[in-house]
């Protein structure tokens, strides 16, 4: 039992995090995985609202069964009918929720580092969590991929994870890389060379995943993010796949202890073959289960760095 808190004013990017927070995090997302309901601490006095401006199923959900886990108010927020479409901007959205008795806000935006200005604005007193900023940073994805891959191997130090797909346009392969690498993970990127930016020299080698496949023990996934392609990007499914792919013929060639990640959605048989999503080697489902857990343990430290 982790006898530690750890307080957080804000969880909007893991650049922020130490390895020790992360620990922390890490590990008391596991203790609320196999925590008894009735143990659970409840946080009745907290008001918190959710605001997803792009499509999500898991960041949303899960972020609402960790909130009524804890016992917090969840105040429902529907972005196609809110005053934003009268022109509203995210920081008077943000003052007027906070003037309702709303403490704690999780936002999704298509805008890069959305939140900065709510962080900056000395008239504001809410938490923000980040649920997804363009193509910037998935910080709560993040802590649950780090926490699978933990739970797996129970350490990370040396260990060899490829991230592959669609690198530029994904905010998942920027907060994966950014963390693993500091937490000691030897990176490897791969997929179409057009996707890839040279922002990940600093944390690992592009290679082609036939070229690694063999040696790496996670395989992470990344969905093509159609969504932001400047260009409508001509995709040949079947070429993307048989190129960069997990095809059934590649998955051979792991290493028997090798796992499969993706954060989903998925687009079955480009990014992954439709056979291997529910593999014994896949954890794709684990990460969503995981996914409650990681965010109790962040709303909980956030909770701590209000009181
Ligand atoms: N992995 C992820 O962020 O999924 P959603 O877009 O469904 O939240």
């Amino acid at each position: 039992m982790i006898t530690t808190k750890l307080a957080l004013e804000n969880y909007v990017s893991t650049e922020h995090l130490s390895p020790k927070d992360i620990a922390h995090l890490i590990e008391r997302a596991i203790e609320f995985k196999y925590m008894p309901e009735d143990l659970l601490p409840s946080y009745s006095d907290a008001y918190i609202s959710n605001l997803f401006f792009e499509n999500s199923t898991r960041t949303h959900l899960s972020f609402e069964v960790a909130e009524r886990k804890l016992g917090m108010n969840v105040i429902p927020f529907d972005p196609s009918t809110s005053s934003i479409n009268k022109g509203e901007t995210l920081l008077d959205t943000a003052i007027t929720l906070e003037a309702l008795g709303i403490d704690t806000l999780v936002i999704r935006s298509k805008e890069k580092k959305y939140y900065q200005k709510l962080i900056d604005d000395h008239n504001l007193n809410l938490s923000i969590i980040n649920g997804g900023d363009g193509s910037g940073q998935h910080p709560s994805q993040c802590l649950l991929d780090v926490m699978t891959i933990y739970e797996e191997f129970r350490i990370l130090q040396g260990l060899k994870v490829v991230i592959v797909g669609d690198l530029a346009h994904s905010r998942v392969a920027s907060s994966n890389a950014e963390l693993l690498s500091r937490l000691g993970v030897e990176l490897y990127f791969s997929g179409p060379i057009e996707w890839y930016d040279s922002s990940f020299d600093a944390y690992g080698t592009y290679v082609s995943l036939d070229h690694i496949i063999q040696e790496v023990d996670v395989i992470m996934l990344l969905r093509v993010q159609f969504e932001r392609h400047e260009h409508k990007t001509f995709l040949d499914y079947k070429n993307y796949h048989e190129s960069y792919g997990l095809t059934e013929t590649r998955a051979q060639l792991m290493k028997p202890h090798a796992i499969i990640m993706h954060p989903a959605p998925v687009n079955r048989d480009v990014e992954i073959a439709d056979s291997l999503v529910t593999d014994s080697r896949s954890r794709i489902v684990t990460q969503m289960k995981n996914g409650v857990f990681a965010r109790m343990a962040i709303l909980e430290a956030v909770m701590n760095g209000k009181r």
